[in-house]
C-alpha cells in the first residue's frame, strides 16, 4: 500500500528470510519463569501500562515473551497511593509472565515493595537502575544506583531475602562516557542474588540521545552466568534478530519501537520462522487502536482515553502522507467517538484512494485547518 509505512529497510545485517527458522530460543529467569520468546516488551513510564501491554501482545499474537509494567516508586507502593497501584494494575491472564518494575533507594521500603508484588500475583520484581530523571536519581534511585553499586547490591540482597519470586535488575551502561561499569555492576548484583540483568546501551548523562552501546551488553553478557537482556535503539524486526543472534545476550527488549509498530513481536516470530515479516495494513493498525481504547476504558474515564490514544496514533501514522491532518483533527477531537470518526475516515479514505477528498472535507470542518 503507497501510504504505509515500509520496514526500515536500512537493516543492520539482512536476515536472509526464507532460508529456514533462525535460532531464537527462549530463556528461564532464576529457574522459575520460563521467557517463551526472547523479546521483550521495554517498560516505558507513561506509556507501558496494562492496556498498552495487553495491545501489544495481542497485536503480536502473544508472542512478546515478557512484559514489564511502567517504573512505580516503591514510596508509593508502600503507602497504596492511588498512582502506583494504577501502575501496578494487570490482567493476570492476559499478562504472564509480568515484571514488576520498581525505584527507590530504601532497602527496608523496597523489600516491602517486593512482597506487595509477590501478594499481586506477579511472576518478577525488577528494580529500575536507569531512571535519569534528577528527581529519581536526587532521592538516591534510578541511575544514581550505577554510582553506588555497593547500596545497590544491598538493595538487591534484601528484596531477594523479601520475596520468593526471582529480582531482576535494568541498568545502563554507566553514569558517563568516562565511568562506563555496566559489567562491575551487572557481577555485583549477580552475586546479590539477581536472577537477571537488562542493559540499556547508554549512559545517565546521554538520556536518550546518541546511539545504544550494544557492545557493553555483549560485555555484560560474556560477565555473568545469568541471563542478559539487551536494550536500545532496536527499530525493525530484522534488527532485532539480528541483535539477538549477535550481541551474546538471552534475549531482546523493544520499546519505542513497539509503539508505532505493535506488530513488532509478531514479525519477529516471523523471521523466526523462516517466513517473511506479515505486512501491516489499515485494518490491522483500527483493530490496535480499538483494542488499546477498550483496554482503556475498562479503568478509566473517557475523558482521559483521548489524550493516550493521541500519542500512540501520531507514531503509529508517522509516514502517513496527510498523517498530519489526521494528526491534526483526532487531537482536537473531544470524545474517544469523535476521535474514531476521524480515524477509521481517514483509513477507509487511504485504502479506497479516497484521500484527497477526505483532507478537503477534514480541513473544511475546522476552517483553521486549512492552515495545514
Ligand atoms: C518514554 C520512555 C519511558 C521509559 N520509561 C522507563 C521505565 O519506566 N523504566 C525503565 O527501566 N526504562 C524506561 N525507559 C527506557 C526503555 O525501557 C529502553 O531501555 C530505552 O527506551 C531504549 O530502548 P528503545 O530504543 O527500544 O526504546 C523508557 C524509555 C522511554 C522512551
Amino acid at each position: 500500500m503507497a501510504n504505509a509505512p515500509e520496514l526500515d529497510p536500512d537493516v543492520k545485517s539482512p536476515v536472509a528470510l526464507g532460508s529456514g527458522p533462525h535460532s531464537a530460543p527462549g530463556f528461564d529467569i532464576g529457574g522459575q519463569v520460563r521467557v517463551a520468546h526472547p523479546f521483550v516488551l521495554a517498560p516505558m513510564s507513561g506509556v507501558t501500562d496494562t492496556a498498552f501491554r495487553r495491545m501489544v501482545q495481542s497485536a503480536s499474537g502473544g508472542t512478546v515473551g515478557l512484559l514489564v509494567t511502567e517504573f512505580i516508586s516503591i514510596e508509593g507502593l508502600t503507602r497504596t497511593n492511588l498512582k502506583a497501584m494504577m501502575r501496578m494494575a494487570f490482567n493476570p491472564i492476559a499478562e504472564r509472565p509480568l515484571s514488576v518494575q520498581i525505584f527507590g533507594a530504601d532497602a527496608d521500603r523496597m523489600a516491602s515493595a517486593a512482597r506487595i508484588i509477590e501478594a499481586a500475583g506477579a511472576q518478577i520484581v525488577d528494580i529500575n537502575c536507569g531512571c535519569p530523571a534528577p528527581k529519581v536519581v536526587r532521592k538516591g534511585g534510578g541511575a544514581e544506583l550505577m554510582r553506588q553499586s555497593d547500596h545497590l547490591a544491598h538493595l538487591v540482597e534484601s528484596t531477594v531475602a523479601a520475596t520468593k519470586l526471582p529480582v531482576t535488575v535494568k541498568i545502563r551502561s554507566g553514569w558517563s562516557a568516562d565511568t562506563v561499569n555496566a559489567v562491575d555492576v551487572a557481577r555485583k548484583v549477580e552475586a546479590a542474588g539477581a536472577a537477571m540483568v537488562a542493559v540499556h546501551g547508554r549512559t545517565r548523562l546521554q538520556l536518550y540521545t546518541g546511539e545504544a552501546d550494544w557492545s557493553v551488553v555483549q560485555a555484560v553478557a560474556a560477565a555473568v552466568r545469568i541471563p542478559v537482556l539487551g536494550s536500545g535503539d532496536v527499530a525493525t524486526a530484522e534488527e532485532a534478530l539480528w541483535r539477538l543472534q549477535t550481541c551474546g545476550a538471552a534475549g531482546v527488549m523493544i520499546g519505542r519501537a513497539a509503539i508505532m509498530n505493535p506488530w513488532i513481536f509478531g514479525q519477529i516470530d516471523d523471521l523466526v520462522a523462516g517466513r517473511p515479516a506479515r505486512a501491516i495494513t489499515n485494518q490491522h493498525r483500527l483493530e490496535a487502536l480499538r483494542h488499546f481504547r477498550d483496554m482503556m476504558a475498562e479503568r478509566m474515564p473517557d475523558r482521559v482515553i483521548p489524550g493516550r490514544l493521541k500519542q500512540f496514533l501520531a507514531r503509529m501514522t508517522k509516514g502517513f502522507a496527510h498523517g498530519t491532518v489526521l494528526r491534526e483533527r483526532a487531537m482536537r477531537a473531544q470524545t474517544t467517538a469523535e476521535m474514531f470518526e476521524w480515524i477509521e475516515g481517514f483509513f477507509d479514505a487511504v485504502d479506497h484512494d479516497r484521500l484527497d477528498a477526505w483532507v478537503e472535507t477534514a480541513r473544511s470542518r475546522v476552517p483553521s485547518a486549512a492552515a495545514l
